[in-house]
């Protein structure tokens, strides 16, 4: 006989069911399946019930300090800034947070960005920013907390510390078809986050097609939701949906990202990503009481990247390296002439991954100078046989699916539909 207060089945079956669980049910639940009492095939199954039958605010916020309470939690009081936190669903060609965390930090408030890899066709803040040689994304807690006092950004690996039950539950529903939740993509993204101890977050939610969210109804529901778990663990948070469904400014792929942040840093840089960067800073500023910070400025001026190049240098990386190339290239041509309607942010993403800059396994490595650099956009006149984009591999085998992927991506028409970057804001 077992000496455990409930059984997995008895929870599957209330969920099942329809049923709220009780607070109880769930701190065991989530502490059970981590100690390994609750098997992988159980929780799979209450996975699947949650995502079918849903959980009330109430069940999604004990859900959520269920697995902070699985592993430690970061504090950042004792540092001398405000701390502020950016945090994105995920895109395609999504490299905000590498102008943003420097940016935010000119402005005195320390920014701790524990970002992660790319898995599928988005991108991951790590794989872009170890093409620049000699960075290191792995800190230990105290370097971490030194970088954010001299430098006042940091970007690197979560450690193992942080939420380890959303760890292994999160590769769970990566293979049993229970990663779109609601409730579970919201306790797991904010439990990482309350975890870490921010004071401020402000959340990217993206919807279209290169999102998780594809409609806005569903995205906003889910900025909701974490803005409301947020707001009940005293972290000020807001939340931003913006549009994912072309991607974000003209290249996609590690080192072609690095690049395209560093135009950005230099005054420069596609108009979406700039104006993205910008509406981000202003809110996380003013969450860390700075509402009247002049970001635009300290972009112009060369504040920002001071802060990244000091940022980067800190963890190893030399800012004025020559970022890879990849070793091969093709182009893609216009087939028609007209003006383009829409750039379908999934199909380009899964060219880029396609061509090597993601990877299909966990713990392959990524290629750095692979992706996709876009020459015409949404909006843009073309005539048939122009470039519309160019194709980098190190291994040039890659080019016809990742031609496949693409070459449908373009749409085109008489007129092109005005593009909300930012399409709402959701507070508390
Ligand atoms: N990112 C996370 O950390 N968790 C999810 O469930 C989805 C995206």
């Amino acid at each position: 006989m077992s000496n455990e207060p409930f059984d997995a089945v008895e929870i599957i079956r209330a969920k099942r069911d329809r049923a709220k669980l009780s607070p109880e049910q769930i701190d065991w639940v989530v502490d059970a399946y981590t100690r390994g009492v609750v098997a992988d095939y159980q929780m799979s199954a209450l996975a699947m019930a949650i995502l079918l039958n849903g959980m009330e605010r109430d069940e999604i916020s004990r859900w959520t300090n269920a697995m902070i309470a699985s592993g430690e939690r970061m504090d950042f009081s004792t540092l001398s800034r405000p701390t502020a936190d950016k945090h994105s669903t995920g895109g395609v060609g999504d490299k905000i947070t590498l102008p943003l965390a420097p940016l935010v930090a000119c402005f005195d408030v320390a920014v701790p960005q524990l970002s992660g890899r790319g898995l599928g066709h988005t991108g991951g803040t790590l794989d872009k920013l170890e093409s620049i040689p000699g960075w290191r994304c792995d800190l230990s807690n105290d370097e971490m907390m030194r970088q954010l006092e001299e430098v006042g950004a940091v970007i690197c690996a979560a450690g193992t510390g942080l939420a380890p039950a959303d760890k292994k539950l999160y590769a769970l529903r990566d293979v049993t078809g229970t990663v779109e939740a609601i409730p579970l993509i919201a306790s797991s993204i904010m439990s990482k986050k309350i975890a870490e101890g921010t004071a401020s977050l402000v959340l990217d939610v993206k919807v279209g097609s290169g999102a998780f969210m594809k409609n806005e109804e569903l995205a906003r529901e889910l900025a909701t939701t974490m803005v409301q778990l947020g707001t009940d663990a005293g972290v000020a948070t807001t939340a931003l949906l913006t549009d994912m469904s072309v991607p974000l400014g003209l290249t996609v792929g590690n080192a072609l990202e690095v690049r395209e942040s560093v135009e950005v840093l230099a005054g420069g840089g596609p108009a979406d990503v700039v104006e993205l960067t910008v509406a981000l800073a202003r809110e996380m500023l003013a969450a860390a009481g700075k509402p009247d910070a002049d970001v635009e400025a300290a972009l112009k001026d060369g504040r920002a990247m001071d802060v990244w190049r000091r940022m980067i240098a800190a963890q190893g990386g030399d800012p004025d390296a020559e970022l890879p190339v990849a070793k091969h290239s093709e182009e893609i041509r216009a087939e028609r002439s007209g003006v383009i309607t829409g750039l379908d942010a999934m199909q380009v993403g899964l060219a880029g991954w396609r061509l090597g800059a993601g990877r299909e396994r966990q713990g392959e490595p990524v290629q750095f100078g692979a992706g996709v650099e876009l020459h015409k956009s949404v909006g843009d006149e073309v005539r048939e046989g122009d470039l519309l984009a160019t194709l980098f591999t190190d291994t040039p085998e890659r080019f016809a699916r990742a031609q496949q992927a693409i070459s449908g991506a373009w749409s085109y028409g008489e007129q092109a539909p005005a593009r909300r970057v930012v399409i709402d804001k959701i507070t508390a």
